[in-house]
């Protein structure tokens, strides 16, 4: 289906006021080869749940809205599942439906916003698990050749929000289906303390998955804006890794730094804490800001445009950088 002049405000969480000049929604793979035939060789983008661009300008360029939907098993044994799932599926949704059916995995990524065909793109991760550990394969039509490709894990090269598909093949592929191996036999995953604060709350000592996944819930709801309500991307920047050096150097004025030790004497620095840190934390300009419980969010709390959002992500990366040597790095795609 192909419409002219459509309003991007609702297609994308951050709520920014753009148009597409053109977009083109498919539902199946045969509807995509048949736009990417259309529209031959010229640039375009896609688009999955739009929880993860800033829209600094209207869609010059044909503009592909993914709605390829399907849950079906691939293969299932005693003690697990593997279910293909269509990249236009709703995250949350999958979540959910893995919940009721008591196949574990997905549960600690509750109420991430987004589609399932983003899921491997940036390797999405929250409360002690990143999707990786959980993709066996990726289905994806190649736009060039108009080929179907699998990656295997392995070959989609995950690292911390990365991917073969937002580097080295950027923009090459459009991710169709994504196959998920879940547990039948629940490990319950609690390492991140905050989950362990909340099931403690609620007075469970031997929880479900269930319970996890309402943990992260509300763990989720109290730190991070709602973007049905106030507009946002989720984390606008990447947590930084540092030398040691860097770290001793930080540490003789901030001794309260949270550091997690990686390997190679490298250690993970929670942006929000450096962001927080230098002041940033709830500033408000007009209607956008960085948001008051999590300054790794910026918001758009309605009319904001992408150039003041992206004008003041550098104002915080160039502050985060005069003050302690650290460069933070965009994780939200910019068009
Ligand atoms: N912190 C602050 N101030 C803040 C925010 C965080 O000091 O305003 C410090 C605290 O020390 C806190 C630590 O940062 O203990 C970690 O905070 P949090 O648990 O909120 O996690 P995060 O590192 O800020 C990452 C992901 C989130 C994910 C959470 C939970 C990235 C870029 N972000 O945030 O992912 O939900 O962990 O696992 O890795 C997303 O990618 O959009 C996203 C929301």
């Amino acid at each position: 289906m192909k419409e002219q002049h459509v309003a991007l405000k609702t297609l994308n969480t951050f709520g920014i006021e753009v148009f597409a000049n053109e977009l083109y929604t498919f539902h199946n793979v045969d509807e995509l080869i048949s736009i990417l035939k259309e529209i031959k060789d010229t640039p375009n983008l896609i688009l999955g749940g739009g929880s993860n661009i800033l829209f600094t300008k209207n869609c010059d360029v044909p503009l592909l809205l993914n709605r390829i939907k399907g849950i079906s098993i691939d293969f299932e044994d005693e003690n697990s599942i593997t279910l293909k799932v269509g990249a236009g599926e709703v995250w949350h949704e999958l979540v959910l439906y893995c919940i009721e059916n008591n196949y574990a995995g997905l549960e600690n990524l509750s109420l991430i916003p987004g589609r399932v065909g983003a899921s491997p793109m940036q390797n999405i991760g929250a409360y002690g698990v990143e999707v990786k550990d959980l993709i066996v394969k990726v289905e994806a039509i190649d736009k060039k050749s108009l080929q179907l490709i699998y990656f295997t894990n392995s070959e989609c090269e995950f690292a911390y929000r990365e991917s073969v598909f937002k580097r080295k093949y950027k923009d090459k592929f459009v991710i169709t289906h994504v196959y998920f191996k879940l547990s039948k036999n629940p490990k319950i995953n609690t390492s991140y303390g905050a989950i362990e604060a909340e099931l403690q709350k609620n007075g469970i000592t031997q929880p479900t998955i269930k319970d996890v996944s309402n943990a992260v819930i509300n763990i989720r709801q109290s730190k991070l804006p709602d973007p049905n309500i106030i507009g946002n991307a989720g984390s606008f920047f990447k947590n930084p890794t540092i030398t040691i050096d860097l770290l001793q150097k930080i540490i003789i004025n901030y001794p309260d730094i949270p550091h997690f030790k990686l390997e190679a004497e490298t250690y993970k620095i929670p942006a929000g804490w450096l962001i927080e840190n230098a002041g940033w934390k709830g500033k408000t300009y007009d209607c956008y800001g960085v948001h008051k419980n999590q300054a790794l969010v910026l918001v758009n709390y309605g009319g904001a445009t992408g150039k003041q959002i992206i004008d003041l992500s550098q104002a915080i990366i160039d502050d985060i950088k005069d003050k302690f040597s650290i460069e933070l790095e965009r994780e939200v795609n910019v068009f």
